[in-house]
């Protein structure tokens, strides 16, 4: 029998929190606060003071991500209270709530609670708007329930394991209610996407490979109702996406370019009008290096190498539900970057589908060789902005960590759009330099360009190479190669697969 997805699915309710019923009630509280906030003192009451004594013998002290468990009686209907930390009031950013619910899913799931209330904004607002508020704590409490568990038997180590876990936004007055209810869809759909993101991405490269890939975005199509459309390698060589069928030349599955498209309001009236923005993703399924073989220690972490283009499933299936009016679409150049009596190697020289020629030094800077073909396919479009996202380059790690994605772009409003959209989704991006003097270094001296430009400022030599085929068009690069994947367990995000630059790119898409 197939194995059941946990999800969680958050819900609003219009009681009063010491009215709740359900498994579980939790609460968030700030650092250091002397007495029990004004927000909680009925609930106390009707609990006979266990939160004000638990407060008053300092077991809890609301630092950042800390937990207490109390088990209540009284005039109530759960047995249970949780407190959550939200660390110092100053320190309170909108990020802080997304944490504080994904605290309380990971530790209600070890409890085995089906449904808890959620009293996690009370203190938040009016610092952070209502609107906001909801829409992170749902992002926090659906982000934090996925990890990847494909080919582990259902758990058999809690009893009580869960499927489906309800947790509810509680709130008893109209117009913050309305308003959090407001946040709690757009949350819903934004996780549910980044989710989705991840669940593919996890995926290992004997699982998905370029056609296999390219399947699932046909059945998430379906499923949205987006249009999808795939070239395949005989397409693709009569369309000479020569750069695409370069790269892929190794692998016995065969690359494929995959386009999904949400029509918006536009599409409807004219259904040839230019995309208002084309986002692109990466999906190398397995990236060995190909002929410039890499190192085999961490290897297995390059079925990661196909996250931009998992990210662009994700947002595709969410602008769907979100119902968007622009007319998006997404593009994702899918290959297996083998070595093999077919690959392409280095000292081979490819006329991309822009016409432009390209020196191939390094079989391994194989993302920046299939999107230049993708760069160049939406460029002729001629739409309003592409995005393209990738685990571009190494050199983008040793720079800036796993905290930021680097952002390249020729245009200062999609810089600033993006920097508002990196604000508001917590995907933090940091902007890069690039143009002509890394440009120099790509030129070669027997074709237009080569594809690598030396040690120094690597990513921002891809990001000129990049550059060279979006035209006119204002573009912008985001290298996430720091930020698709982690080994470290944050509160609303487990190891694996991250969907970063999801959230990110629908902030973006949402503020147009
Ligand atoms: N997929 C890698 C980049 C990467 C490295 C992503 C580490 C995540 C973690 C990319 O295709 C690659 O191999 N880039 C080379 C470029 C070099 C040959 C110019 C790199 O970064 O070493
Ligand atoms: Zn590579
Ligand atoms: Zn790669």
């Amino acid at each position: 029998m197939a194995k059941q997805v946990k999800r969680t699915t958050v819900t609003m309710d219009r009681s009063r929190p010491h009215q709740f019923t359900g498994d579980m009630l939790v609460l968030g509280l700030f650092q250091d606060a002397s007495r029990l906030p004004t927000e909680f003192t009925q609930l106390d009451k009707a609990v006979a003071g266990a939160i004000s004594n638990l407060l008053k013998l300092k077991d809890f002290t609301g630092k950042a991500h800390e937990t207490a468990l109390l088990y209540v009686s009284g005039k109530i209907a759960f047995k249970r209270i949780m407190l959550v930390g939200l660390g110092p009031k100053s320190k309170l950013q909108t990020d802080t709530l997304r944490q504080a619910a994904g605290t309380a899913v990971r530790t209600a799931q070890k409890l085995g609670i089906a449904k808890m209330g959620l009293a996690l904004h009370q203190l938040a607002l009016p610092k952070i708007a209502p609107d906001q508020a909801g829409q992170a704590i749902t992002e926090g409490a659906i982000i934090a329930r996925y990890d990847y568990q494909d080919y582990l038997p259902a758990q058999k180590d809690t009893q009580k394991e869960v499927p489906l876990m309800r947790a509810a936004i509680v709130e008893p007055n109209t117009s913050p209610a309305n308003k959090l209810n407001r946040g709690r869809r757009i949350g819903t759909i934004l996780a549910e996407g980044q989710n989705q993101a991840r669940m593919v991405a996890n995926k290992p490269g004997n699982e998905i490979n370029p056609p296999t890939l390219a399947r699932q975005a046909q059945k998430l199509a379906r499923q949205f109702g987006l249009k999808c459309k795939v070239f395949d390698d005989r397409k693709l060589a009569d369309m000479k996406m020569n750069a695409i069928l370069a790269v892929g030349s190794g692998s016995a599955t065969k690359p494929r370019l995959i386009m999904l498209e949400h029509p918006g309001r536009k599409g409807r009236k004219k259904a040839q009008a230019a995309p208002d923005v084309i986002v692109i993703g990466k999906a190398v399924t397995f990236d060995s290096g190909g002929i410039s073989l890499k190192p085999s220690l961490n290897m297995e972490a390059m079925k990661f190498d196909k996250c931009g283009g998992c990210a662009v499933l994700g947002i595709m299936t969410a602008v769907a539900a979100l119902k968007l009016p622009q007319r998006v679409l997404g593009l994702i150049p899918a290959v297996e970057n083998k070595p093999s009596h077919t690959s392409y190697r280095p000292g081979d020289i490819i006329r991309t589908y822009s016409g432009k020629t390209v020196e191939v030094q390094n079989t391994d800077a194989e993302g920046r060789m299939i999107l230049c073909d993708a760069l160049a396919y939406a460029a002729r479009m001629k739409p309003g902005a592409i995005i393209d996202m990738a685990t571009l380059t190494g050199a983008c790690v040793v720079a800036l960590g796993h905290h930021h994605a680097g952002l390249f772009t020729n245009n200062d409003d999609l810089k600033r759009k993006i920097e508002k959209a990196a604000q508001l989704s917590s995907e933090q991006v940091w902007h890069m330099p690039s143009g002509d003097d890394y440009l120099e270094l790509m030129k070669s001296k027997v074709a237009d360009l080569k594809n690598i430009g030396g040690r120094a400022g690597g990513s921002c030599t891809a990001a000129a190479f990049l550059g060279e085929f979006a035209g006119d068009v204002p573009w912008a690069h985001i290298d996430i190669a720091g930020m698709a994947d982690t080994n470290q367990e944050k509160p609303y995000r487990s190891i694996g697969a991250t969907g970063f630059a999801v959230r990110l790119v629908l902030e973006y898409l949402r503020s147009l």
